[in-house]
This record gives structure tokens, C-alpha cells and sequence, in this order.
């Protein structure tokens, strides 16, 4: 850690700004934010939320984090580029080490990667910020152990030098799905032969709150909360301060697991300025739908009368939730304050959501769309796989994190690295500078948002339908964009395709991979490894990164699989499980994520796997068929809404 500080010093003798965190990662037990019910979560230095990080465009910001869990921890700063440095990227088994071997507390038999910074020990993240050439609104949450659905996320706001967009005052709005279980409690039950169906783990509830210049926002006086979160005010217990006659932005950030949210102010117009932090010509919009790990800024102009108070709405999108409990309210209420006491206006319900329309967002920074070298196409599917748990996959393959994460098989193959075969089965190797084309097919039925780590991809084209031969569903690419739209995650609905396109010049081992927690658990991700020979030039891979994975008896050198001597040897290495039958599936289409089981099939089919007993093809593909027409119902449904939608301009 001190090793790779100096070296950034030594770089660059000039001190900037730099700006130091010390995080106790720590269990803080009986938080209740939603009012609900107390439960154990993991917080910094024994408070949650985390602490929301602020910081200027020209500070270099370290973050010393001091795992006191009892299991591994990491800390990934999501949309950060890390240049050459991705051993900060916190990516446990790609960045960071790894190991198959289960923590104690896990009862249940799934090989869930522990490590990352070992209980009891520290790991300094330095973030580059003065170097990366970027500024808006990003985010910081563990990338280890599923810890972030437990809470530990925080907001992380990087202002601009030269701030292109006028405003008053700015506030951060934090949007998150909540549980009220344990995450490994949950992810015990998610990945399950009792839930062949892969049904998700829903919500218990949705969060809001707020922060600004580095501090939440408290609660309404009076209210009478929870003393250990009552430091932060929580959804109709949370409100932003307005003044006539003032424009603010607001930066959202979903910091969800799972949910999608739909975001309205009452009363109010919204202009987009930011996504994922490319600065974008305003957008006027009604309605902002920020999918998991997905951030905007919109502006706001503050109404002339302080008559009234007015409802900011936050709802999660509950199409994807396989069943909706009753006790479960998906539309959470802040407010906007003018005066206090003054009456609050809450028109309530929204006649329709739709998505905001990425694509045509215009990046004020004009970058052209460069010529590509290189396609890779990715397609999603779910199944129910040969151990009886369902699992997703790109290409028919699961991921599992490899023995030796693949940076530190980077680094250490030599001239070996450039070999595809050394990294496992889930890994592309990309040449320095390489334009590369990522298609990614959605042949799932649920929505997905997939986010790229070390990278903004260019948005290239979408198509609604990547099966069909009609143009208007499946268009051609367009080459020669003069400015398509940059971001870090997107959004791709089911059965649609969106092209990304990368330059790959930032040398390193790169994480790319649905953003819902439960779905990256279940293997929808692959590791691009960026310019082997160029990342080993650059090589300075901090000790203490060594001593971790050694204390953890994790090897550090060799291919995925721990070999130095022959790169293509993959014994031992952790793979599967695999799909029944290659092939039995027509276009993938049946896939069986957040799909309603109904209970009978549930039953039958836990009954058959604990017997011992594999469904027939015959039973297996009435299940599906079941479950698709279910499917096809609640879509329906969607789509009869669609219609009466009102279109963002
Ligand atoms: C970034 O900040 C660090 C720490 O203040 C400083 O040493 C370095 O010179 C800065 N780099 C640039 C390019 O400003
Ligand atoms: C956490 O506690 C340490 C030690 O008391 C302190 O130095 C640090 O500033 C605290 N960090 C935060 C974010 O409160
Ligand atoms: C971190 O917090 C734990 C639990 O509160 C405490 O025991 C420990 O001393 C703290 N460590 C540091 C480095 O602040
Ligand atoms: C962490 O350190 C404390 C005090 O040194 C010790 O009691 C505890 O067992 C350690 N925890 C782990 C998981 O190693
Ligand atoms: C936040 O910081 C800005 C500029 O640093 C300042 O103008 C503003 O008053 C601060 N707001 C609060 C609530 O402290
Ligand atoms: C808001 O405060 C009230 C008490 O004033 C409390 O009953 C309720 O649970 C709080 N809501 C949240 C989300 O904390
Ligand atoms: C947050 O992301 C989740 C998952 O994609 C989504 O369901 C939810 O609507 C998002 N929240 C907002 C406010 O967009
Ligand atoms: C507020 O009043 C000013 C001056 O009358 C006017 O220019 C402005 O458009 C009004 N703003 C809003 C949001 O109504
Ligand atoms: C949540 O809001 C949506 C859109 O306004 C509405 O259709 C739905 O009924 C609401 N759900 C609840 C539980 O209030
Ligand atoms: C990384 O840095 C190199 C210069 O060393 C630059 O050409 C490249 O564009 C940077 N890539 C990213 C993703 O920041
Ligand atoms: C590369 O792999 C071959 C075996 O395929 C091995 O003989 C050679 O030593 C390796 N080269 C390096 C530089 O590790």
C-alpha cells in the first residue's frame, strides 16, 4: 500500500489536493431505515449508511479500508477507470483475491468466493481521481461476498473544475432496494434446487434519502425514528430544502440489488444533465427510470410560491419481482420543502413508466465513434442447470471466479498472457488499442443492466428484437456516429441487443457483468483482459496484495487454474454447473429467471430433485411452458399500460 503511494508520488511532484478516508468496514447491528424491522448490515466505523464521499476533480483520494467483518471485504469505485492500475478496481476474483474455500458461516453448499481484504486487515484504495480525466456522480460498494446488498454502498460525487452546467445548489439523491434478510441468508435460498426457477429475492422495500456536501440529510424535526439511523432521514421522514427562485441538481443514484426505480418530482420539470458521469445536453424529461447501478443528474427549478410542499416519488419497478407480498409497498415519498408546515401536494400515481430513451441523450464532450476491429457477441440465457439450481450464462456458460484471479495471471504469465485459454473458459483477450464491438443479446425474459468496469462503452445501436429480420425491430449498425452517447451501465430489456463499443486502452483485467447482485452470483459476467504486455510493463501491484491472497493460501502466479508451466492446462479449475441438454431450449427464449413458479410445479419439482430424480425433458419443457405463458400475461399487461404512455420529448 505505501509502495504504490509513493509511487504516485514520486510520478508527479506537484502536490495536489489529496484527500484521505479511513473506513472501519463494520457490522452495525439492529439499523432500521425503512421503519420496518431492525437487522444486522454493514456500515463504516459502526454507522449506516456509509458515509457519501464528495471530492474535487483535481484531488487524488485514498481510501483506507480496514475490513472488521468476519469475512472477506472489497471496495469497487464503480465507473472509475483505475488506468493501468486495476488492482484498486476491488473486483474480488478478478482484481482481487480470491478463494473457493467457504466462510464458516455458510451453512449451505455453494462454492461462494471468500476473500478480498481478510478479516482483520486493511487495503488502501488509491483513486486516481486527478488523473482520470473524470468528474460527476458515481458510486462506492463492496464487490465481495454480496456486502453491498447488506449496505455497504455509499453515494460518490466528484466535482467538476470546469463545470459545464449552471446551477444553485446541488443535493445527492440515493435511491436502494431494502431486505430485511441476511444476504447469505437469502442467496441460500435463491440458489436452490428448491427454486429451480431461479426466482430473485424480492425487496422488502425501497429507500430514499438524501445527501449533500459530503453528510446526509436528517430527518423531518419531530419525527420520532430509529435511534441508530437517526442521523439520516428516510423516505417520507427524508426532504430537500428549496428555495423560490433557485435551480438545483440533483444527482440520483440507484443503488439497488435488484429493484429499478421510476423517479417523479411533483410539481416540478426535470432536465437530465448527466448520465453515469457524461455531461449531456439538457433533456427535458417527466420521468426518470434508473436502473440498478445507473446514475443521472437532472436540474430542477424551484417553483415561485411556497404555498405548498410537493411529493418526490421513488417507485421500484416491481415487473421483475416473481411475486409481490402484500406487506410491500413499492412507491416510496419524500418531499421538496418550501415551508415547513405548509401542506404537502402528492398527485400520486403516474399513468405509466417508461425508460428514458439513453440513445438519444447528445454528450457535450463530442467523441466520434471510431471503426471497429472486433466483435464479441455475449447472449443471455437462464436455466435450470445439471445440479438443479438455475444459473445464467453468456454463451451457454456460467462464470465461475477462477483460483488465480485473472490479473494476477496477467501479470504473471509473461508471454503467455495473450493466451485466451490461460484465463478460463470466460475470459477474452483484447490487444492494446483494439476497437471491440460487445453485442449483447438479451435472450432472457427479465431486463438486465450490464455494467463494464474500467471503461464508458459508446451506446452503438439498440434493436428491439435481435431475432427479427425486420430493420425497424433489428437496424443495422450505424458507422461514422459523430457523438453516440457514453455511459458505464445499461439497460437491456428482454430480447432486445445493444452494441458497445470499447477502446481498449486501459491495461488491466476488467469485470463485465449484469449489476444485479443475484444475477452476477449466478454467473452472468465475463473478464476482459486489456493488453497483457502493456499491463505487465505498468505492473506495480501493490505487496499487500500479495500477503493477502498468501494469508488466504490463494496463488498469485500462473493461469486461472494455478499453473505456470503449461497456460492451457485448466485442472482443477472450478467450472459448471452446465445446462441439462445443449440445444433442448428453442432460442434460449424460455428462460427461467424471475419467472412465477406456481406452487404445485414448486413443489413437484423440489419433491423430484430430492428424490434424486431429474425432470424429463417432456415435464421440464411444460414447466417452462407454463411459466412463459405467465410471463407472456404479466407482459401483456405491461404493454396494454405502454400504450397510454406518455412519451419523454
Ligand atoms: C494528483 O494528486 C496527487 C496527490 O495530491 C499529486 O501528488 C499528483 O501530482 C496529482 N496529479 C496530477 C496530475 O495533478
Ligand atoms: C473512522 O474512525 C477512524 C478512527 O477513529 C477515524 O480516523 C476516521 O476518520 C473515521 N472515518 C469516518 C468516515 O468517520
Ligand atoms: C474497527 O471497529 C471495530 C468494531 O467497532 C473495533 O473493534 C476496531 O478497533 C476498529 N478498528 C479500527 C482500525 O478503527
Ligand atoms: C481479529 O482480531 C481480533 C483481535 O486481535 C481477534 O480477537 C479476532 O479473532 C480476529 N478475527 C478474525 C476473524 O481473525
Ligand atoms: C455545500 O458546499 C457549497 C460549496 O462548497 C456551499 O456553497 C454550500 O453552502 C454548502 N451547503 C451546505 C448545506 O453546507
Ligand atoms: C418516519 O417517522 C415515523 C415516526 O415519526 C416512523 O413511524 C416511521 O417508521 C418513519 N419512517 C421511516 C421510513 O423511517
Ligand atoms: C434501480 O435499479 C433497479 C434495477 O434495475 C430498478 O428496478 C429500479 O427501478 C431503479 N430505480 C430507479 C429510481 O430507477
Ligand atoms: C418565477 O418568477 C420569475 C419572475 O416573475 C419568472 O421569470 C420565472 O419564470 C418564474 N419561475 C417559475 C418556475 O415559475
Ligand atoms: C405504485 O405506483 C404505481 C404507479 O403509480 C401504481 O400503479 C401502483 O398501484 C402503486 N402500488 C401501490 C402498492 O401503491
Ligand atoms: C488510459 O491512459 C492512456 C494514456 O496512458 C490513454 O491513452 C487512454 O485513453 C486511457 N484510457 C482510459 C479508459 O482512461
Ligand atoms: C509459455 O507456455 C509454454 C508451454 O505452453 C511454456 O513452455 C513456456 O515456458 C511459457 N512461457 C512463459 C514465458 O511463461
Amino acid at each position: 500500500m505505501r509502495s504504490a503511494l509513493t509511487l504516485l508520488l514520486a510520478a508527479s511532484p506537484a502536490l495536489a489536493a489529496l484527500k484521505e478516508l479511513w473506513w472501519n468496514i463494520t457490522y452495525v447491528e439492529d439499523a432500521n431505515p425503512d421503519g420496518l424491522q431492525p437487522r444486522r448490515v454493514v456500515g463504516v466505523n459502526g454507522t449506516w449508511p456509509p458515509p457519501p464521499m464528495d471530492i474535487n476533480q483535481d484531488d487524488l483520494l485514498i481510501v483506507h479500508a480496514h475490513n472488521s467483518l468476519d469475512k472477506a471485504a472489497t471496495l469497487h469505485h464503480h465507473g472509475m477507470f483505475f488506468n493501468s492500475t486495476s488492482w484498486f478496481d476491488g473486483a474480488q476474483g478478478v482484481t482481487q483475491c480470491t478463494s473457493h474455500l467457504p466462510p464458516p458461516t455458510y451453512t449451505f453448499n455453494y462454492p461462494t468466493p471468500t476473500s478480498g481484504i481478510p478479516p482483520n486487515q486493511s487495503f488502501d484504495y488509491v483513486v486516481p481521481v486527478n488523473t482520470s480525466g473524470q468528474w460527476g456522480t458515481y458510486w462506492t460498494h463492496a464487490h465481495a461476498s454480496g456486502e453491498y446488498v447488506d449496505g455497504l454502498r455509499t453515494p460518490f460525487v466528484i466535482h467538476a473544475t470546469n463545470e459545464p452546467h449552471a446551477y444553485d445548489d446541488e443535493y445527492t439523491v440515493v435511491l436502494g432496494d431494502w431486505y430485511h434478510d441476511q444476504h447469505e441468508v437469502l442467496l441460500a435460498q435463491f440458489i436452490n434446487v428448491a427454486n429451480p426457477g431461479g426466482a430473485e429475492p424480492v425487496p422488502d422495500s425501497g429507500l430514499m434519502y438524501f445527501a449533500q456536501n459530503g453528510s446526509y440529510l436528517p430527518p423531518i424535526p419531530g419525527r420520532d425514528v430509529d435511534p441508530v439511523t437517526s442521523a439520516v432521514g428516510f423516505n417520507e421522514n427524508a426532504t430537500l430544502p428549496f428555495q423560490p427562485g433557485k435551480t438545483y441538481r440533483l444527482r440520483i443514484v440507484n443503488t439497488s440489488a435488484f429493484a429499478a426505480f421510476f423517479f417523479w418530482i411533483d410539481g416540478h420539470e426535470m432536465q437530465i444533465i448527466e448520465a453515469d458521469g457524461t455531461d449531456v445536453e439538457p433533456y427535458v424529461t417527466d420521468l426518470i427510470s434508473v436502473t440498478v447501478a445507473q446514475r443521472y443528474s437532472i436540474l430542477v427549478t424551484a417553483r415561485n410560491d411556497t404555498s405548498s410542499n410537493w411529493a418526490i416519488h421513488a417507485n421500484m419497478d416491481s415487473d421483475m419481482f416473481d411475486t409481490i407480498p402484500p406487506a410491500l409497498n413499492p412507491n416510496v415519498t419524500s418531499s421538496i420543502t418550501y415551508a415547513a408546515g405548509a401542506p404537502l401536494t402528492d398527485s400520486g400515481f403516474i399513468d405509466a413508466y417508461h425508460d428514458v430513451a439513453d440513445l438519444s441523450l447528445v454528450p457535450l464532450e463530442v467523441i466520434p465513434l471510431p471503426a471497429a476491429d472486433r466483435t464479441i457477441e455475449l447472449e443471455v440465457s437462464f436455466d435450470t442447470l445439471t445440479d438443479g439450481t438455475n444459473h445464467a450464462m453468456f454463451n451457454l456458460l456460467t462464470y465461475n471466479m477462477p483460483t488465480v484471479p485473472s490479473l494476477f495471471s496477467q501479470m504473471s504469465l509473461g508471454a503467455n498472457a495473450s493466451d485466451p485459454t490461460a484465463y478460463g473458459p470466460y475470459s477474452f483477450v483484447l490487444e492494446h488499442n483494439e476497437v471491440v464491438d460487445i453485442v449483447l443479446k438479451n435472450g432472457d425474459a427479465g431486463k438486465h443492466p450490464f455494467h463494464m468496469h474500467g471503461h464508458k462503452f459508446q451506446l452503438v445501436g439498440r434493436a428491439e428484437d435481435y431475432t427479427s429480420d425486420d430493420p425497424t425491430l433489428n437496424p443495422p449498425l450505424v458507422e461514422g456516429q459523430a457523438n453516440p452517447m457514453r455511459r458505464d451501465t445499461v439497460q437491456v430489456p428482454s430480447m432486445n441487443s445493444v452494441t458497445l463499443r470499447i477502446v481498449a486502452d486501459n491495461p488491466g483485467s476488467w469485470f463485465f457483468h449484469c449489476h444485479i447482485e443475484w444475477h452476477l452470483e449466478v454467473g452472468l459476467a465475463v473478464v476482459f483482459i486489456e493488453a497483457p504486455q502493456q499491463a505487465q510493463e505498468r505492473n506495480a501491484i501493490p505487496q499487500v496484495a500479495f500477503d493477502q491472497c498468501k494469508m488466504q493460501g490463494i496463488p498469485t502466479v500462473g493461469n486461472a487454474a494455478g499453473f505456470v508451466d503449461d497456460p492451457d492446462d485448466l485442472k482443477g479449475l472450478p467450472a459448471g454447473p452446465f445446462p441439462q441438454k445443449l440445444g433442448w431450449r428453442p432460442k434460449g427464449i424460455w428462460a427461467m429467471t424471475g419467472c412465477v413458479l406456481t406452487a404445485v410445479i414448486g413443489m413437484l419439482t423440489v419433491t423430484w430433485y430430492a428424490l434424486g430424480g431429474f425432470i424429463s425433458d417432456e415435464e421440464m419443457e411444460h414447466e417452462a411452458r407454463v411459466e412463459q405463458e405467465q410471463k407472456d400475461r404479466r407482459r401483456g399487461k405491461l404493454f396494454s399500460v405502454f400504450k397510454t404512455s406518455r412519451r419523454a420529448s
